[in-house]
């Protein structure tokens, strides 16, 4: 701290999206941060990769780098945070940043995903924070009210939207018509995704973060490979709408459910249909919506802008904010986790129970559909619901169907033993039907 404690200098590690907005609301909002803190909060370095690329927000030019190493060594600044994205670059510098003694504030899920037990180990070591509000849902407040306020609770199922791009551009798919490729680029336009989309459209952003959902809730870190982990790209136009004929929409969700008799836990993202009576059905545009059913508390449900500039600024600041009154010896640094760690396995795929929404192209001809039953009654799979649609220019048909309960390996041996059955023309589509009241059942 400089000025005999009178300023904490703040260096930013990476000016995009999230950097450039952490830096514009910490000056606009300097006044009211010194009154809650006592101590000026301001930001004096940030590092880039690209020192010519235009910058929406312009500060001095001595204040741009493009050596991040040289920010975390400065003794001017006394804070990191990391919105650089990326893994290892970002945990080196993470790493140096507490062997400098400073504590880290960053909104990077896919690094606390993949190396999240080291970098919460070496943070307590070296008596410092490693903070990450940001990193999961945007602007809600999620891991607080996890950690802290609902820390009475044990959580049997938590789960929700996690991803902002694929909310918004389900939502938009659904309600104008328009197609994914348009949206996408207006999600891009408006800093919603991620440097590389894939991870949003293939849902590993949103696994990124139940991961870390459920290791604060159960202490237990999940691999994402041992995980389900479905994007929204299979979703067409037709499949929204059939979804709204039964009583549903369609969302990309995140599942982390855990069974007290046995302490196993499944954890998944995949798109599934949600019944509208459901507040996360009813959760759109970049909105997230994560849905804690707590032992104590039953179900609270928080819904906020999931991605964006200003909604994640204001997480990172919120955790600046928690880090300054530690230094400052304002509060005491809250534990990591107030559950055991390591009380938990992972759910087999026989114990993931629930309904399931098939869409198949087959073709039309006398016996396909009673071979398809037939196929699916065989692996245990029964039928709730069937209609079919022809499509005469290929004298093919559209079937969609939806399953009674069964299982994740049930109805994965059906999928596979369809893919077989001659007249089924592509890979069948399949979601999930998401019930949130029927989980205590499976
Ligand atoms: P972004 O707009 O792509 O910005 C990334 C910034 O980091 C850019 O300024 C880039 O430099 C810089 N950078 C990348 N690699 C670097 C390196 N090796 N050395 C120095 N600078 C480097 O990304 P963002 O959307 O702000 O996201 C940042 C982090 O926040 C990610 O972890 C992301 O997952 C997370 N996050 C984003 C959002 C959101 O809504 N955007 C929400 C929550 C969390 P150049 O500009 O020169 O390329
Ligand atoms: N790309 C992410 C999303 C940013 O769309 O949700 C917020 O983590």
């Amino acid at each position: 701290m400089s000025n005999e404690s009178q300023t904490i200098r703040v260096g930013i590690l990476g000016f995009g999206t999230v950097g450039q907005g952490t830096w514009k609301h910490l000056v606009e909002n300097a006044e009211s941060l010194k009154k809650i803190l006592g101590v000026e909060v301001l930001p004096v370095r940030a590092s880039v990769r690209d020192l010519t690329k235009d910058r929406k927000l312009a500060i001095d030019a001595d204040a741009l780098t493009d050596d991040s190493m040289s920010i975390v060594d400065d003794p001017g600044v006394d804070l990191i945070c990391e919105l650089m994205g990326g893994i290892e670059e970002a945990r080196v510098l993470t790493l140096r940043a507490f062997a400098n003694g400073k504590s880290v504030v960053t909104a990077n899920k896919a690094l606390i995903c993949e190396h999240g037990e080291e970098l919460f180990s070496e943070a307590e070591k070296a008596g410092v924070r490693y903070a990450f509000e940001a990193s999961v849902a945007g602007g809600i407040p999620i891991i607080k009210v996890l950690r802290e306020s609902l820390v009475a609770n044990e959580f049997p199922l938590i789960y929700g939207i996690l991803n902002g791009t694929s909310n918004y551009i389900l939502t938009r798919m659904e309600s104008e018509g328009a197609t994914f490729d348009d949206v996408l680029a207006d999600a891009r336009d408006l800093g919603y995704v991620e440097a590389d989309e894939a991870l949003d459209l293939d849902g590993v952003d949103a696994a990124h973060k139940a991961v870390i959902l459920a290791y604060l809730a159960h202490g237990m870190w999940i691999s994402l490979k041992d995980i389900t982990v479905e994007g929204i790209r299979e979703i067409s136009n037709e499949d929204l709408l059939a979804a709204r004929k039964l009583g549903c929409k369609i969302k990309l969700i995140g599942v982390i459910r855990r069974n007290f008799e046995n302490n196993h836990i499944s954890v998944g993202v995949h798109p599934a249909l949600v019944p509208v009576g459901e507040i996360i059905a009813r959760t759109d545009g970049v909105y997230n919506g994560v849905s804690l059913t707590g032992t104590v508390v039953g179900t609270v449900v928080l819904t906020g802008r999931g991605a964006g500039q200003d909604p994640t600024a204001g997480s990172v600041i919120s955790d600046i904010v928690d880090v300054v009154k530690g230094m400052k010896g304002m509060n005491s640094q809250p534990k990591l986790l107030h559950v055991t760690p390591d009380e938990c396995t992972a759910a087999t795929a026989k114990e993931i129970c629930g309904c399931f929404y098939l869409r198949l192209r087959v073709d039309d001809r006398p016996g396909q559909l009673a071979q398809i039953a037939e196929c699916l009654a065989e692996r245990e799979v029964s039928l709730a619901t069937v209609s079919q649609t022809p499509k005469d220019e290929d004298r093919s048909a559209q079937i969609i169907l939806t399953t009674h309960q069964t299982n994740e390996h049930s109805i994965q041996l059906a999928i596979e033993a369809l893919k077989q059955l001659p007249g089924v023309k592509e890979s069948p589509v399949l979601f999930r039907m998401f019930d949130p009241n029927g989980f205590e059942n499976q």
